[in-house]
């Protein structure tokens, strides 16, 4: 451990469970000697184990539906009071496609399902972000992380509307990392990540050849849970301070790889 982040303050949304990307980074974040409040929306608290997470980390867990105003009003004010200070870290690790839940194909949206989701997965960043910045929420430096995927630059057909809600998400870190750049000094970036079996991820059809494709395809394999918390950390360190307003892949080389000789023995004759 490097105590990479120790006096840090900050606020983890998204932990289900032990196989959550934001669970693996709160015990990460918690390592490197950062505290921090855990949210999650309170339908999932009831069935996740988060109770276990906010133990064994010395966290306080205070709820928010993250597409709520008021929730997240009562989650800045309140944390900020809980933690005795502003905040340096937020990662921001929400997604859910109601049409991709109800087997809805992409051409065949049911567009309140859509609103639905581009609501939980996307605009949900923007509000997180509004919060904290009318409240003056964030320390100098600052840095918020949310979590994409590839498929809002390609496509992939499975992953459905999701595709959509990255592409925005995506683009509110740049457009919001403006100004929180100019007001606050805050940075704001995203993640894209290698399919990664948890929860959300075991969601989208076809999940299991997904992933063994992108590994194959992947240099240095895909990227685990674990290791994405580990960039998330680099990312909340202050030996990150100018790095704003990116989408940085964390995937092994997927991104950048056209075919792998492994993916190619499987059609040469
Ligand atoms: N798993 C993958 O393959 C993969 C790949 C790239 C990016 N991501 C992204 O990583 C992030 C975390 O997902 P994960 O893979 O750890 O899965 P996960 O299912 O463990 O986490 C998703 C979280 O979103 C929360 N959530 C849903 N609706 C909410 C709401 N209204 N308010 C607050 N929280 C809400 C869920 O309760 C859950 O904790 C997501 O943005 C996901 O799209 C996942």
């Amino acid at each position: 451990m490097y105590n990479l982040l120790k006096g840090k303050k900050g606020i983890i949304f998204g932990a289900l469970d032990e196989n959550s990307i934001a669970w693996k980074t709160a015990e990460r974040v918690h390592e490197e000697g950062g505290t921090f409040v855990l949210t999650n929306a309170p339908i999932a608290m009831r069935m996740g184990q988060i109770k276990d997470l906010a133990e064994k980390t010395g966290s306080e867990i205070i709820p928010a539906d993250a597409t709520n105003l008021d929730d997240l009003q009562k989650l800045v004010e309140q944390s900020v009071e809980v933690l005795g200070g502003k905040l340096d870290f937020v990662l921001h690790s929400i997604g859910m496609s109601v049409n991709v839940r109800k087997g809805r194909h992409y051409t065949d949206q049911n567009y309140d399902f859509t609103t639905k989701g581009w609501d939980v997965s996307a605009v949900s960043f923007h509000k997180v972000l509004q919060t904290l910045h009318k409240n003056d929420a964030m320390n100098e430096w600052g840095s918020i992380v949310a979590l994409s995927y590839m498929a809002a630059q390609r496509t992939f057909p499975d992953y459905n509307d999701m595709a959509d809600n990255k592409a925005y998400l995506e683009s509110i870190a740049r457009s919001f990392g403006y100004f929180y750049g100019k007001d606050k000094k805050v940075r704001v970036n995203t993640i894209s990540q290698s399919p990664t079996p948890t929860t959300a991820g075991q969601g989208v059809k076809g999940f299991d050849g997904f992933i063994a494709y992108a590994d194959m395809m992947s240099p240095l394999g895909n990227a685990t849970a674990a290791e994405c918390a580990d960039y998330t950390l680099t990312l909340f360190s202050d030996l990150t301070r100018k790095v704003t307003m990116q989408n940085l892949y964390h995937d092994g080389g997927f991104s950048n790889t056209g075919v792998s000789n492994e993916v190619m023995e499987k059609f040469v004759k």
